[in-house]
């Protein structure tokens, strides 16, 4: 099988190295991938969102699949325009991944399905906003409706900090902001595939949100991640496919707008039960960092069927007993003003480790005076992957493998996976 992978990130990274290790899989491609990438896949520079241009690219390579990592090539219609061309497509078309693209939308296909989450208020005036805010009272949680790349949520007890991210929402012609109540409890991270009617789960991981150690400073992309959850109740797959994921897939089929590909699921475990916080349409960054550093199951026939409606026919999935852990290496400033330029150095020592492998998001080769030179280019950098027997030895991997990588100016939280959390 010849595949293309379109994005830049890190996630693209894992996708491209479990595909690498997939027997099925005889070319790899990616547009237009990373330095990293560029080491397993041959680098296209075409533009993500620009969906003629990756299907044009599709067809003249001749490829059997197309998997579409990032959201906003999804929402764009990038994956209709790969389909239109007659080339499986990995990756919902732009009406299905309004799931992502309008957090309203989302939670109008939540209540249809009766799918838990929480309650919501969509305000399209300041006013409105207001009397949304204090109708749920703090803390607040005030979600701009369209793609934010994760920074737009705030969830905080000042009211006029709350009321403020509201009316910069607001700011934007046309815009809606989503007001809902706080959820309290652990979040979970859980990726379903679907071919639009069948659901395959994933393993459950959980991410870390915030920049800083003890869930400080702003939300971010996400700053590192683990899987297993030791803690998770037993039958959270399973009741989370049976009141989430299949009836959301049931509801996008209905409405004609079938969903295939992968519903990212974030869940909170409240006191209350297992609410959905947000769906995403496509898979989380650096979550599956650590769920394809533990599935067994080659993943290139997965994905293949998921695109194709067949993934009713594929055997169940196998996982390694084995736990990852994986750390976000984030350039200086990052994420209000990440600072691009900065060498980076000691990858292959952090790779040599055992159980430690490296990967890259955003970074770029410049040319310097003794050849190419590694250098930040995006605010997450670096994802560096531990695999070990138990989430403890997974966690001492991923840091030995941070331990030798040097970024000047560079952040990372110390506290991911922690056995404390
Ligand atoms: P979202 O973009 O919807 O994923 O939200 C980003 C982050 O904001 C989530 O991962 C949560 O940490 C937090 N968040 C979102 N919605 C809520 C909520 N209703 N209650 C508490 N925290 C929330
Ligand atoms: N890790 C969060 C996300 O991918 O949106």
């Amino acid at each position: 099988m010849e595949i293309l992978v379109v994005g830049t990130g890190a996630r693209e990274h894992a996708l491209v190295r479990a595909l690498s290790r997939d027997p099925q899989v005889t070319a790899l491609h990616a547009a237009p991938g990373n330095p990293g990438i560029g080491q397993l896949a041959t680098l296209h520079p075409v533009d993500p969102l620009d969906g003629a241009a990756v299907a044009a690219l599709a067809v003249n390579l001749g490829v059997d699949l197309v998997i579409v990592g990032p959201e906003a090539p999804l929402v764009a219609g990038v994956a209709d325009a790969v389909h239109d061309a007659g080339i499986a497509v990995f990756g919902p078309s732009g009406a299905a991944a309004q799931l992502e693209g309008s957090k309203a939308f989302a939670k109008d296909v939540m209540a249809a399905a009766g799918v838990p989450t929480a309650e919501p208020r969509v305000a399209t005036t300041s006013d409105e906003a207001a009397a949304a805010l204090d109708t749920f009272g703090p803390p607040y949680v005030v979600k701009d409706d369209g793609l934010a790349a994760g920074k737009g949520v705030v969830v905080t007890t000042d009211r006029a900090e709350a009321l403020a991210h509201a009316q910069a929402c607001l700011a934007k012609p046309g815009s809606r902001v989503v007001i809902e109540e706080y959820l309290d409890g652990p979040e979970v991270s859980l990726f379903v595939l679907s071919d639009g009617a069948h659901v395959v789960p994933l393993v459950p991981a959980q991410d870390y949100k915030r920049a800083l150690d003890g869930d400080a400073g702003p939300n971010t992309g996400g700053m590192g991640a683990y899987s297993p959850l030791p803690w998770a109740p037993a039958d959270l797959v399973d009741d989370v496919v049976a009141r989430v994921a299949q009836p959301t897939i049931d509801e996008m089929a209905r409405r004609g707008t079938p969903f295939a590909g992968v519903l990212y699921v974030g869940l909170a475990l409240t006191s209350k039960g297992t609410r959905v916080v947000e769906f995403n349409a496509r898979f989380g960054d650096p979550e599956t960092q650590v769920v394809l550093a533990r599935l067994a199951t080659p993943l290139a026939g997965v994905l293949h069927a998921a695109a194709t409606g067949g993934l009713g026919q594929i055997a169940p999935l196998e996982w390694l007993d084995d736990a990852a852990v994986t750390v976000v290496i984030a350039a200086h400033g990052y994420p209000a003003d990440p600072r691009g330029g900065d060498p980076i150095t000691g990858i292959e020592d952090a790779d040599a480790l055992p159980g430690v492998h490296v990967l890259h998001a955003g970074t770029a080769l410049a040319q310097g005076p003794a050849g190419d030179q590694l250098v930040a280019a995006g605010g997450r950098v670096l994802s560096v992957v531990g695999v070990g027997a138990d989430q403890t030895a997974a966690r001492a991997a991923a840091y030995s493998g941070v331990e030798r990588i040097t970024l000047p100016g560079s952040h990372h939280r110390t506290d991911v996976a922690l056995l404390a959390d």
